[in-house]
């Protein structure tokens, strides 16, 4: 059930900065920084936005633009427009129908959703929910019986597609966590008190649903997937650090199908994807909250087309807030990009129906954005629609 006192809120969000202030408003605190936050000093988390404004778009005019065309292909999956729903973690924190929530809203606007190995929904429990194309995001732990087990149980849900995290072998430094007291699940901490006392409706939700967990993992967590630590903690202590290309090249070859790579910057890895195996790459850098001061995932765009454009699918992953950057992106050779930040904020201020208002506005500014600069589809999306400053 939606909250009306919330949903009267998302109906004033006209962008994604809109709908983030609506979800610093909805969460406690510690909850609304682990979303917004990224690593050290957060240069490349807010690089990844800006770093569009490097490029400028030249429109085509009296192109006739009565037909619009969004669709595309990508990890063998037809979509209705070229952006797809990025894994994040613990999904419930934010709204407690979470990861069914967003991965509905994906269904409804005919697009992808990912579900990450550190949801709090399960892999069968998501695939229950929806029809629509679904991927599943692997974090690598140290017991290879485990990510055997998940690969697996992707195959029975029929998930069309696997990707791999390779950026968290350990989690990156993420001092507003530490600062608010965040704990996995959350819990008004001495630290966090104010910042959850202020916000009694999330409270309520949190309190009156189920308990939250990892719930993929949680039969394999001795002490309990619902213990307070932090999520870090977990990550550094059970995230393979001895991860390396051989043992993703055995994962694309246990998996059998669509497999992305997700997290890589370079070109000479992109490369390296593709010898593997891989049929993807998703550029990112974990939407800054990793190693800090890489560049920004649409700097490596025109690069790593370069290297394996045509060859396997290209997908930018960080910082997208806007329609023109999806088609700056699609531009230089990315097949799609993919956003998690934003769908959260949505998730926050309004369940399903908050989500559904961020990918309806995304989308609309995609098709507006093609309209005005007179490219009516995204095969028509090329070198000259962009100029660099
Ligand atoms: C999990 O993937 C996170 O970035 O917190």
């Amino acid at each position: 059930m939606a909250l009306p006192l919330l949903n009267s809120g998302i109906k004033h969000c006209f962008n994604m900065e809109d709908f983030n202030s609506r979800a610093k408003a909805s969460l406690p605190s510690p909850l609304y920084h682990y979303i917004e936050g990224g690593a050290d000093d957060e240069i490349t988390r807010y690089h990844n936005t800006e770093a569009f404004n490097q490029y400028q778009i030249i429109p085509r005019v009296l192109e006739d633009v009565t037909q619009v065309d969004m669709q595309t292909t990508v990890l063998g999956c037809t979509v209705d427009w070229p952006v797809l729903l990025a894994p994040t973690g613990m999904t419930r924190f934010f709204h407690h129908e979470g990861e069914r929530a967003v991965a509905r809203a994906a269904d409804k606007f005919k697009t992808m959703y990912s579900l990450s190995t550190v949801s709090t929904t399960t892999i069968e429990d998501v695939a229950a929910a929806t029809q629509g194309p679904k991927m599943f995001q692997l974090y690598v732990l140290r017991d290879p019986a485990i990510n055997e087990e998940l690969i697996d149980r992707c195959r029975l849900a029929k998930y069309d597609a696997l990707c791999l995290t390779v950026d968290t072998v350990v989690q990156g430094n993420r001092e507003r966590d530490l600062r608010t007291g965040m704990t996995v699940p959350p819990k008004p901490t001495l630290n966090g008190f104010v910042g959850f006392a202020t916000r009694p409706s999330w409270c309520y939700r949190y309190f009156t649903s189920p308990a939250l967990e990892m719930a993929n993992l949680a039969h394999h967590i001795a002490d309990g997937s619902s213990k307070v630590s932090s999520l870090g903690h977990y990550i550094n202590g059970q995230f393979d650090r001895a991860l390396n290309w051989r043992a993703a090249e055995l994962i694309a070859e246990r998996w059998q199908g669509q497999f992305a790579i997700k997290g890589i910057i370079s070109a000479e890895d992109a490369r390296r994807a593709l010898d593997i195996g891989a049929t993807a790459v998703i550029i990112s850098n974990h939407g800054g909250r990793q190693l800090d001061t890489v560049p920004a995932p649409i700097e490596q765009v025109a690069e790593i087309a370069d290297a394996v454009g045509g060859k396997m699918d290209i997908i930018l992953d960080g910082g997208v807030r806007r329609g023109t950057h999806v088609l700056k992106a699609l531009a230089m050779g990315a097949t799609a990009c993919m956003m998690g930040r934003p769908y959260l904020y949505g998730l926050a201020a309004g369940g399903q129906t908050g989500v559904e208002r961020v990918l309806e506005l995304l989308r609309n500014e995609i098709e507006r954005a093609m309209i005005l600069s007179g490219r009516p589809s995204l095969d028509k999306l090329d070198a000259s629609f962009i100029r660099k400053l």
